[in-house]
């Protein structure tokens, strides 16, 4: 019997309709403020009819993400869409396992909305290979408000201000300072001061160019000595001891939002981490401006170190393109990043978007990074500058020598610059 033209599609082909517009996410967003923030893309695209299957890989940074994404694709069972970012995205679309957006580029004219550097970070052998979510800034020093005035303490901008901070928190039986030595955390607080210390021009040399010659520089080893500094302030004040003696911290490996949620509760006065530690705070319920104060860390209030989040949308039978696709143009959207990164700490990749409905830290950011004058750095820790392996080796080397009070700062100077030259100089760009 002929069936009529009119008719509408029988079971099975409507639930593999369905599943067309199903997209598993490999992404490490677990927190308050990140799982917010990944909610609120759901629910974008659920409007769409596309559905967010998550496939969410605890532990900060990524590590543990970029791990299960080897293995799960090894075994043939990728997601369709992964985080990826800068160095890590790079890798994947070498391999030619990525999706090219160059449509949905076009389409939606990201060449002359995005950021030249968020641009940057998407093509890959002059090909969108990802969509973008959010610039993260990665030097900043928050202070918790209510113990600065509560004790009358002034707010610090230079590190002398931090240790004479440090020293009144510590007699009013505050621990001044939040930290922990989980690796990826250590690096980063490593990183913030290494361009504190060695100034965006220098840290370019090292980080981007990888010239052995500034590695030399006595920069390098000043912001060893500060990480220790800063790392002895996370000592706890012992109960009793009514001291302000500042002995050897030994923080251990806690999660970064324990550190956030200690911050927000008073019990820790000062924290440096990426602002994705703003989005956490927000779910919380603190207010920048009213509960803490976001400022740079000393030396580096004019630079810009960022980070880039981005979604890459994996390669398969192309049954879930046209769903990829539409994904990756929602995520460009204007009204999407404005609400996203509100949530998430980080800012829009848009150079068209009100900066006025962010909060005040982000529109500092915001500003900082659109500014062509302002000294724009990648993050080597969260993948801008190094592939995996030599940023999993620079990590390593900075995490050590914080957790061995033996190893002096000049030593680790020295192992930086062993492993340096054990890694090569910078890949030429790929050959298109
Ligand atoms: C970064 C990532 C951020 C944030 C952070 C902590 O690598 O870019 O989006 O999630 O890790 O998990």
């Amino acid at each position: 019997m002929l069936q009529p033209l009119s008719a509408a599609p029988t079971a099975p082909a409507a639930s593999a309709l369905q599943a067309n517009q199903d997209l598993n996410v490999l992404h490490w967003w677990t927190s308050a403020g990140e799982r917010a923030a990944a909610d609120l893309v759901a629910a974008r695209m659920a409007e769409q009819g596309l559905r967010w299957v998550d496939g969410a890989v605890a532990g900060g940074g990524g590590g543990g993400a970029i791990k299960v994404l080897n293995e799960r694709t090894l075994r043939g069972q990728a997601p369709q869409v992964a985080q990826l970012n800068g160095q890590a995205l790079r890798e994947w679309a070498e391999l030619g396992l990525l999706l090219r957006l160059d449509g949905v580029a076009q389409r939606r004219d990201w060449r002359s909305t995005l950021f030249p550097q968020v641009m940057s970070q998407l093509n890959v052998r002059e090909h969108v290979v990802a969509a973008p979510l959010g610039i993260h800034r990665i030097n900043n020093l928050y202070l918790n408000l209510a113990l600065f005035r509560q004790l009358k303490i002034e707010p610090p901008s230079d590190w002398a201000g931090v240790m004479r901070a440090a020293s009144a928190l510590r007699a009013a039986g505050i621990t001044p300072v939040g930290f922990s030595d989980e690796p990826w955390q250590v690096a980063t607080v490593f990183e913030a001061m290494l361009l504190g210390e060695a100034g965006p021009a220098l840290y370019q040399r090292m980080v981007v160019q990888r010239d052995l010659q500034a590695f030399d520089d006595p920069a390098l080893e000043r912001s060893f000595k500060r990480l220790r500094e800063w790392r002895n302030l996370a000592a706890p004040v012992s109960a009793g001891s009514g001291s302000n003696q500042i002995g050897n911290a030994n923080p251990g490996e806690r999660r970064w939002t324990e550190l956030v949620a200690d911050f927000a509760a008073g019990r820790t006065a000062m924290l440096i981490s990426g602002d994705w530690v703003r989005g956490e705070l927000g779910a919380l319920g603190q207010e920048g401006g009213r509960d803490f104060e976001c400022k740079a860390v000393p030396g580096t209030a004019q630079a810009h170190l960022f980070s880039i989040d981005t979604l890459a949308m994996l390669a398969g039978d192309g049954s879930k393109q046209p769903a990829q696709e539409r994904m990756a143009e929602l995520l460009g959207n204007a009204t999407l990043q404005i609400s996203y990164n509100r949530i998430k700490g980080s800012v829009p990749v848009r150079r068209d978007v009100p900066v006025d409905e962010l909060d005040l830290c982000a529109q500092r950011s915001y500003r900082l990074f659109a500014n062509p004058g302002t000294p724009r750095v990648p993050s080597l820790v969260h993948r801008m500058a190094f592939d995996e392996v030599g940023k999993n080796a620079f990590i390593e080397t900075v995490h050590r020598f914080a957790l061995d009070p033996n190893q002096t700062p000049a030593a680790a100077q020295r192992r930086l610059q062993a492993l340096l030259r054990a890694l090569g100089p910078r890949p030429p760009k790929a050959l298109p």
